[in-house]
């Protein structure tokens, strides 16, 4: 069959993956090809055990792949063949050299670059969908007009809003699809073309362009501000724990006011994720360059205050347990950085674990979906961890349980079971505030919520 345009994705990862088989699945008459250096990874998505746990992204991708969606690792092969080509490679945190811990790791993205250049005989539209540091585009530019064969290529901005758990209903009906261009003739028109494959199935109005460097940073200034608000709830939820206030009633009467809005106001553990941090300590790092101190210190709070909240939440463990956990079992309910996935990055449940590994209880991690990565996150760590599926085997023998995922299913436990098989006196450490803390302490546990005040049955 011949296909209306050549599409390939460089990176099959959370971002690459789902957003390619939803534009496959949305546009039959577009051949769409993601590519990857992990041939693991390209064989499970070849498989129906796909590398990454999303909801409904396996009939997404059943429906598209073999007639219009393919994943392979022939990246020089898939490169020659493309009309445009989605650049999705991670951009980790630069864990060396200057800018370390802040700055983003440009070498997988400047190397698909080069690979794009040696591989290419025509011309091409490259869209950056990794998330950047504002300007990177001026860069990728330079690399690709290096060619001196007289291709053009036009490089176009399109950074990915999805959020994991939700990604697929995220694709397909995004809130807005952003793509940035340079203003001229040649970029606009790239950018109708990214338009196009879009208008397959988002409305006229959700596509927004704008200036390529304008797209660039509204995607690190979107994931900043959610992560301030929540950042925002945790710090009052800490202030709730001293004043009697409950965070929760609020989160609810702040966010009636529709200039706040509702959403992303629920306290928790701390966010996680493999965005929120990074894109914040790059926004951090971009404005110190430009001497913008103040304006960097005013970002790099909100991680401080993540970081505070994690801690917090550990230390209340130790103290409430009357201040000696060591040989103490407590079950981590939830190890994903958030409920319906499997990825644990930057997970707050990383941090919780290693710090209780230092007290020297006995671990037990329960999750439906994370365990897998769990185990790899607390490998090399000295100290007794166990890995269970099934909270109600976790739960037995255990003093304490913190909630560190909202997973829906948790909310549903028969906590009278649990608390049964539990040594007594037995704790509640709600990190999520989704259990119901009455109900708990009615059955006899020792009930710590967030920002809310503490119900225990000590004299
Ligand atoms: C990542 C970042 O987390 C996100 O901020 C950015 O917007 C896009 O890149 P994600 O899809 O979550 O998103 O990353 P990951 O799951 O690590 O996938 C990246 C993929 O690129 C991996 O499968 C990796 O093997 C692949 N890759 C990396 C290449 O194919 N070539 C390379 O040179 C480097
Ligand atoms: C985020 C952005 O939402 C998405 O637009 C962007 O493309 C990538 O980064 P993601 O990291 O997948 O998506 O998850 P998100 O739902 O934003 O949650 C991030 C973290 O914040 C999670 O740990 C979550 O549990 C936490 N969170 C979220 C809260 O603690 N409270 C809230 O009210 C909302």
């Amino acid at each position: 069959m011949k296909f209306a345009k050549n599409i390939l994705c460089i990176g099959a990862g959370y971002v690459g993956g789902p957003t390619m088989a939803v534009i496959a699945f949305k546009c039959p008459d577009c051949k769409v090809t993601v590519v990857d250096v992990n041939e693991e990874r390209i064989r499970r998505w070849n498989s129906d055990d796909l590398p990454i746990f999303e909801p409904g992204l396996l009939d997404v991708v059943r429906s598209a792949r073999g007639r219009n969606l393919f994943f392979s690792n022939a990246i020089a092969e898939g490169i020659r063949a493309a009309d445009i080509i989605f650049v999705s490679v991670n951009t980790p945190t630069k864990t060396f050299g200057y800018g370390a811990g802040m700055a983003s790791d440009l070498q997988y993205w400047e190397k698909t670059a080069h690979e794009i250049v040696a591989n290419s005989d025509r011309s091409k539209i490259i869209v950056e969908k990794s998330t950047l540091p504002v300007r990177s585009a001026e860069a990728m530019e330079r690399i690709l007009q290096e060619n001196k064969r007289g291709i053009h290529f036009e490089v176009v901005s399109n950074p990915e809003f999805l959020s994991e758990g939700s990604a697929v209903m995220d694709l397909l009906e995004p809130d807005r699809v952003l793509i940035g261009s340079r203003q001229t003739e040649s970029g606009r028109k790239a950018a109708q073309e990214i338009a196009a494959i879009f208008a397959h199935w988002v409305a006229a109005e959700k596509i927004i362009t704008a200036n390529l460097w304008s797209a660039e940073l509204s995607k690190l200034v979107a994931n900043a501000f959610l992560a301030q608000r929540i950042s925002s709830i945790n710090a009052v939820s800490a202030l709730c724990e001293k004043t009697d206030a409950d965070v929760a009633e609020i989160s609810f009467a702040v966010g009636s006011d529709t200039r706040i809005g509702p959403r992303f106001l629920n306290a928790s553990i701390g966010f996680g994720g493999s965005c929120f941090k990074k894109d914040i300590l790059n926004l951090v790092y971009i404005c110190r360059s430009y001497g913008l101190n103040e304006v960097a210190d005013y970002w790099e709070a909100v991680i401080e205050i993540n970081e505070y909240q994690q801690e917090r939440f550990v230390r209340k463990i130790i103290r409430e347990m009357f201040n000696t956990i060591v040989g103490k079992k407590i079950v981590l309910l939830g190890f994903a950085f958030k409920a319906n996935t499997g990825d644990t990055r930057e997970s707050p449940g990383i941090h919780v674990a290693r710090k209780l590994l230092e007290e020297r209880v006995l671990l037990v991690v329960s999750d439906p979906q994370a365990l897998e990565n769990a185990r790899k996150d607390l490998a090399g760590l000295d100290g007794s961890v166990e890995y269970e599926p099934d909270p109600y085997r976790a739960a037995v023998d255990a003093q304490a349980i913190a909630v560190i995922t909202e997973w829906e299913f948790f909310k549903k436990l028969d906590f009278a079971k649990i608390f049964a098989s539990m040594r007594k006196p037995a704790f509640v450490f709600d990190g999520r505030n989704i259990l119901d803390h009455q109900k708990l302490f009615s059955i006899g546990f020792n009930v710590f919520p967030l920002g809310k005040p503490s119900l225990t049955h000590f004299k």
